[in-house]
């Protein structure tokens, strides 16, 4: 791949607009392009006012900023796309409109140039197969907001050849962010590992141990998370959160280790969506954070090793499953989702033995597979092995 190949960005919405000011950040002319007729000019109007606020704060300066818009040019077909060596697509999570935005990129794109999905929970191997050369087909996961958080999941397909997924990596470096290689599967690594954060915090709520503030300090506390799981929540949007849950859950062909709670889909009926509708798990009428609620120290010790016990589970279960390298399972949550540790390093503090301890007497406690240890897990805590 040249060094500064021309770069095309599908979808001038959240993410592609962040990731269209990524690229030209890092030097690449970027075409822009929108099904919506004024949604790229508007990107690149909202993008000037922020290059405006950083040039104000001295994190860039005038003549970086007017570069990076200068690079970005707003266009009106697929087709002006044709000299571009990488096009990110960023549109609706739909798997119809995507393949048949793919099959025309396929169409008119040269044959070396790679066509990438920035898609959160489609199978890049389905996206693939509208395209004569599926070879060329690859996930390029970014996370919101594109241009702060460093993680990038590089995610080739079945059918992808080995060159775009090195070339991919190689350039995500080059734009300053974190790649890691993951597997074509549900969740990719952060969206498939993070749920239990969400679904057994919200467990222990259910069950009355504790309330939703009380299990936010804890975790932020005890446990050194940046956000608790329910203002975690309320910031994602409930809406999206337990879309991404329902979305892990059916293509795990309804594992129970991902079946959503129903707390979540009342609070999503009930129109509680979180910050952008002013109420969620908390209610932001009245103060814009939360306020903490302390939780006595042995109960929330307990919390975060229940919560920790599933998120180590997850990862160990997806490592024995070849989804990532161990190394690139803990970038990715502390990359990807600000985790203060990796969570294969977690495991290995304690040992396997003790976290296979406590997801058995889960599972004893209440008889459910949800709690069924990974394999890997029971044959760390037999052997002592460790992750990292
Ligand atoms: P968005 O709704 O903000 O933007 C999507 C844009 O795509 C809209 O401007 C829409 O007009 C345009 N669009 C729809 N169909 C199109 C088509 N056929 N051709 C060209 N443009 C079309 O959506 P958002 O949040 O930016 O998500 C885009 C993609 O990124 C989705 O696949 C999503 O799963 C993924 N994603 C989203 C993240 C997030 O936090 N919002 C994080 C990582 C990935």
């Amino acid at each position: 791949m040249e060094p500064k190949i021309k770069v095309g960005v599908i979808g001038a919405g959240t993410m592609g607009a962040g990731i269209a000011q990524v690229a030209a950040q890092a030097g690449h002319a970027v075409l822009l392009f929108d099904a919506r007729p004024e949604a790229a000019g508007a990107a690149v109007k909202n993008l000037s006012a922020t290059m405006d606020k950083l040039v104000a704060k001295g994190k860039l300066d005038r003549a970086q900023a007017d570069g990076t818009l200068q690079r970005i040019s707003p266009c009106a077909a697929l087709a002006a796309m044709k000299d571009c060596g990488l096009v990110i697509e960023a549109i609706v999570e739909d798997l119809e409109v995507k393949k048949r935005v793919f099959a025309e990129l396929d169409h008119c794109l040269a044959a070396d140039a790679i066509l990438a999905s920035n898609t959160s929970s489609l199978a890049i191997t389905a996206i693939a197969a509208a395209c004569s050369k599926p070879e060329r087909v690859i996930g390029l996961h970014f996370f919101n907001p594109a241009p702060l958080m460093p993680l990038v999941e590089v995610v080739p397909g079945m059918m992808t050849a080995n060159g775009p997924a090195a070339q991919c990596s190689l350039l995500m470096q080059a734009w300053g962010k974190v790649p890691v290689t993951c597997k074509d599967t549900p969740g990719f690594i952060v969206n498939r590992v993070a749920r239990p954060y969400y679904g057994e915090s919200i467990r222990i709520f259910e069950e009355g141990i504790a309330g939703m503030a009380q299990i936010d300090h804890a975790l932020k506390t005890a446990g050194g998370f940046r956000m608790g799981p329910f203002e975690l929540m309320d910031l994602i949007g409930n809406d999206v959160n337990f879309a991404v849950t329902n979305s892990v859950w059916r293509a795990f062909f309804h594992d129970p280790r991902y079946t959503p709670s129903l707390t979540q889909q009342r609070q999503v009926e009930s129109g509680h969506l979180g910050r952008k509708t002013g109420r969620g798990y908390y209610d932001y009428g009245t103060a814009s954070t939360p306020q903490p609620v302390e939780v006595e120290e042995q109960l929330a010790m307990c919390i975060v090793e229940r919560v920790l016990a599933m998120l180590i589970n997850e990862a160990v279960d997806a490592l024995f499953l070849r989804v990532a390298s161990a190394a690139d399972m803990d970038l990715a949550m502390t990359k990807g989702v600000n985790y203060p540790k990796g969570l294969l390093a977690w495991a290995d503090e304690r040992g396997a033995a003790h976290w296979l301890g406590v997801l058995e007497n889960l599972q004893a406690e209440y008889g459910e597979d949800r709690y069924r240890p990974s394999p890997l897990l029971r044959r760390m805590a037999r052997t002592g092995g460790r992750f990292r």
